[in-house]
């Protein structure tokens, strides 16, 4: 019945054609999928280093509605594909002895952190990197592709998106968070404008565009609601308090964000949240999944979609009675804990195996 619906409602649509793919003109980003969004977290981050151009293309292929590039700035000031600023973890530069001066200890975020920073390199510079596994006691398979992948900038993502969307003939989105906003403000680094430009010229900056943008502060989603034409997605976190709010004494924490009242003023500004998954179905003391929470319904009640973070197929991150062994590398059952959060109504799911969430959803 309810996929009859969100058919009907998409049929009335008029459809308009961009990048090779036609795309309706008034349904929403959920309506247009199969159903929940499958969000191809980092990529296809089980499969290949996270943030790569390669990690994004297997993404895609393998089904995502979205990929999603984390954005951070170069010294130069372009917006590249990382997780952090450090990228001690991600990339081999602890390995190259040309640049060993440059690493250094920063506070990021209030927090002492010791490595090498994307500010601190120029584009030109940090093209000479190349990525790695960030997790090879996890993902060992993935460690074959060490030293093969460059970090992408955020313009070459939209290049591989718009050329993905012809040849696979559906419309691969991009979903960008801005990473450390109130750091690299600091810096003279703004993310906000040098991403409104990126989408603007790529034609990117309009309603239906398949674009979201996230992020974990508050401040900078709220200045780009006038500068962006497209959806805005309110990051949570399990504990704590967007760093914005910290860095100006606003004594707001993430959970004052979820309650109804919170949610409501979410809603002036977002068109989603993206909390951790916990928020949405917590764990009991066991580690097993537990009942969920009011969260996805206060959410909708508000006008919020809720797309949650990070479903991964390895028993490391899974509820202890969804893990195949005492492994934590070894795949356990994602589609278990994918089914209840399909069961509780989420309008999507971060991932890094979107190929096993596509799956689940056609089963749902
Ligand atoms: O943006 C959704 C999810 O990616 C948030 O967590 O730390 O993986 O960026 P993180
Ligand atoms: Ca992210």
């Amino acid at each position: 019945m309810v996929r009859k619906a969100r058919l009907a409602g998409v049929a009335l649509c008029v459809l308009t054609l961009f990048g090779g793919v036609l795309t309706s003109a008034s349904a929403s980003p959920e309506e247009h999928s199969a159903g929940p969004l499958v969000l191809g977290h980092r990529g296809a981050s089980g499969y290949r280093p996270e943030h790569t151009l390669a990690s994004y293309e297997l993404a895609a292929r393998m089904g995502a509605d979205y990929i999603e590039p984390d954005l951070v700035s170069t010294k130069d000031g372009v917006l590249v594909a990382r997780h952090e600023p450090e990228i001690g973890g991600t990339t081999d530069v602890s390995a190259r002895p040309e640049f060993a001066a440059r690493k250094a200890t920063k506070n990021l975020d209030g927090v002492q952190v010791t490595g090498w920073w994307t500010e601190d390199f120029t584009l030109a510079e940090l093209k000479t990197l190349r990525a790695v596994e960030r997790i090879p006691q996890l993902r060992q398979r993935n460690t074959v592709y060490n030293g093969r992948y460059e970090v992408p900038t955020l313009q070459e993502v939209i290049d591989l998106s718009k050329r993905l969307s012809r040849e696979l003939r559906r419309d691969i989105g991009i979903y960008p968070e801005t990473k450390h906003p109130t750091y690299f403000r600091k810096l003279g680094l703004e993310l906000e404008p040098k991403l409104v430009d990126v989408l603007t010229r790529n034609g990117l900056n309009r309603p239906n565009a398949k674009v979201f943008v996230q992020s974990f502060e508050v401040g900078n989603l709220k200045a780009l609601k006038s500068r962006l034409r497209v959806p805005l997605i309110q990051l949570t976190s399990a504990s704590g308090a967007p760093f914005d709010f910290i860095d100006s004494g606003d004594p707001r924490k993430y959970s004052d964000l979820l309650t109804p009242a919170g949610l409501r003023e979410v809603a002036s500004y977002a068109y989603g949240i993206g909390p951790a998954k916990d928020q949405v179905i917590p764990r009991d003391a066991a580690g097993n999944l537990a009942a969920p929470t009011a969260l996805v319904g206060d959410a909708h009640a508000a006008g919020l979609k809720v797309h949650p973070y990070t479903f991964r197929a390895e028993n490391n991150f899974l509820p202890v009675n969804l893990r195949s062994s005492a492994n934590p590398a070894e795949y356990g059952n994602l589609f278990g804990e994918l089914s209840a959060f399909w069961a509780a109504g989420v309008d999507g799911v971060f991932t890094d195996n979107p190929d096993l969430a596509v799956a689940s959803r056609s089963e749902r």
